[in-house]
């Protein structure tokens, strides 16, 4: 057996990316992360999606190495962010007589990347395309993540190629499928990639999560990560929860500190949480955290503790670049409170104030606000916030 096939003609021809730092210019990468191609070996050929195209020759070998001289007859383009449609252009060189398939909006966004405008077929919602044995199905996915995104669906060997969906961070080590690779490993990889990349789109997410169980796969091969067979059920669960934007109960205490002392009031009122039996909880200095765990966390936790001193009248700056994250990525709710500090004239705390306005969400106790100095004498007022919090948590 070819080492490429995961299933008797389909074979992954995907890239990892070990070198990159940061995706999309943003969120760091500490394990890497994989584009997943996929060709599908009939009478005819069709390839799905390509890759990143500095990783392009690596494509292009292991298509090589699976077909040989073969053509390919259609290259499926289900998302045109560039981490999967870079490599088009070099690839219409190689075979120029492929197709492309993609639905209106990806036509036009090929040319506006590309330059690319003929050669192409158009298809639309459950058009279907034959191989031979198999044929490919088309399902439009809009916003998951762009607008143009679909899936494609071969019935007959239950696959679905989902492009951004149901993927996460992480490059695949050696195993492709769930049952070669240990896939513990990647769960906070999907949340930290949920939140980071698809966290504005849940009602998206839900509508496609709607077509999938209605299709019911046995095999999901994501744009990016492990290829699911016995960890669907896990999988769907993941998105859904994160899709619902339904956090676990938990605390995430995010603060920003610039001489300590709004970090003194942070390591106290988490004390005075855990000492009430409030937990999970998971703090983060602003100043130093990778803001895409922080998200993840976010998005995992059902409550959000944030502190922040005032700097030149507002959030302090790494506390409002959190805020500014969430609040891009229209997270509908969460158990909010907050608590800041000042040195002559107070404005953190009254900004994360107008912070929960604008989110509507309904905060969980009144705030806290320090001024100047951590002393034993903020002990009372800490204690009385983690009262508020602990209350609602035992709710
Ligand atoms: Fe992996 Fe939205 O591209």
């Amino acid at each position: 057996m070819n080492i490429t096939e995961i299933l008797p003609g389909i074979h992954y021809v995907g890239v990892n990316d070990r070198t990159t730092t940061r995706f999309e210019g943003l969120w760091s990468l500490p394990h890497g992360v994989s584009y997943n191609a996929y060709l599908v070996a009939d009478e005819k050929v069709a390839l799905i999606d390509t890759v990143e195209e500095a990783f392009g020759s690596r494509l292009f070998e292991n298509i090589r190495e699976t077909i040989g001289d073969r053509p390919i007859d259609y290259l499926v383009v289900n998302h045109m962010e560039p981490d999967h449609s870079s490599s088009i252009r070099a690839l219409r060189l190689l075979y120029p007589d492929i197709r492309i398939v993609g639905n209106v909006k990806t036509l036009q966004m090929i040319q506006g990347f590309y330059g690319i405008d003929t050669g192409t077929l158009e298809v639309k919602e459950g058009d279907t395309i034959s191989l031979g044995a198999k044929t490919l199905s088309f399902y439009m996915a809009p916003m998951v993540h762009w607008p143009e995104t679909m899936v494609t669906w071969c019935a007959e060997a239950g696959t679905l190629f989902s492009g951004d969906a149901f993927g996460t961070f992480g490059a695949i080590d050696g195993g492709i499928t769930d049952s070669q690779l240990d896939p513990s490993r990647y769960w906070d990889e999907m949340r930290r990639y949920y939140a980071c990349i698809v966290g504005k789109y849940g009602g998206p997410v839900q509508k496609a999560l709607a077509k999938v169980r209605g299709l019911n796969p046995t095999t999901i091969c994501s744009t990016h990560g492990p290829v699911w067979q016995r960890q669907i059920p896990q999988v769907m669960d993941i998105y859904d929860r994160l899709s619902r934007y339904e956090g676990e109960p938990g605390v995430v205490l995010a603060y920003g500190s610039m001489y300590g002392n709004t970090e003194q009031m942070a390591e106290r009122i988490a004390r005075e949480l855990a000492s009430r039996g409030v937990g999970p909880i998971v703090m983060y200095n602003l100043s130093f955290a990778d803001e895409s765990v922080v998200l993840r966390d976010v998005f995992r936790y059902d409550t959000l503790i944030v502190g922040a001193p005032t700097y030149n009248g507002g959030i302090y700056p790494p506390a409002a670049r959190l805020l500014d994250l969430i609040a891009a990525r229209c997270v509908p709710q969460r158990n909010f409170g907050w608590f800041g500090s000042f040195c002559w004239a107070g404005a953190a705390v009254r900004g994360m104030g107008e912070f929960a306005q604008r989110m509507k969400w309904e905060p969980i106790c009144d705030p806290v606000e320090m001024k100047q100095g951590f002393s034993s004498g903020c002990h009372n007022f800490c204690s009385r916030f983690a009262d508020g919090i602990a209350e609602r948590f035992r709710r």
